[in-house]
């Protein structure tokens, strides 16, 4: 299951993306905003990231003008590693290195076909865990606000 969500300058953009995923054959869940109306991004973001980091949801992608604001919403959550991408490599070295579990886009800053192309990429990486697990172990402490040296 798939958490999607954003705020309203992102409204197409997220439609292509259930699109997407409807390709794909993954199932998502469309946490908000659902209207034209200017809202607040750390609302949705958040809404978001909590069930990535509960569980509930596998994965989350998240929208907003930038995929600057709701990216760094997503990343106050506990367990959250969201990443904003523009361009593919970043997406799929997000998965392998940094086992990434969220994945943020400025629709305004990428087309739907580039975005798509990024999602599914992104979808399709796996962690590679090894010497990377360390340093997203050290994540997890930062997390927990314990130091690391
Ligand atoms: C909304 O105007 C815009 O600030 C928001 O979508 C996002 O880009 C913030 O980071």
């Amino acid at each position: 299951m798939i958490a999607l969500a954003s705020d309203h300058t992102a409204l197409e953009l997220k439609a292509e993306i259930k699109k997407l995923l409807d390709e794909m054959g993954l199932e998502y869940k469309d946490f908000g905003t659902c209207t034209a109306e200017s809202c607040d991004y750390p609302i949705f973001g958040v809404r978001a990231a909590k069930a990535v980091a509960s569980g509930e949801c596998d994965r989350g992608i998240v929208i907003c003008g930038t995929g600057v604001g709701i990216s760094l919403a997503a990343n106050k959550v506990p367990g959250i590693r969201c990443v904003v991408c523009s361009e593919p490599y970043s997406a799929q070295l997000s998965r392998r290195h940094n086992d990434s579990n969220m994945l943020a886009f400025g629709a305004r800053v990428v087309g739907p076909e580039l975005a798509k192309m990024i999602a599914r990429v992104w979808l399709e990486a796996e962690f590679e865990g090894g010497r990377h697990q360390r340093r997203v172990d050290m994540l997890a402490a930062l997390d927990r606000r314990e130091d690391l040296e």
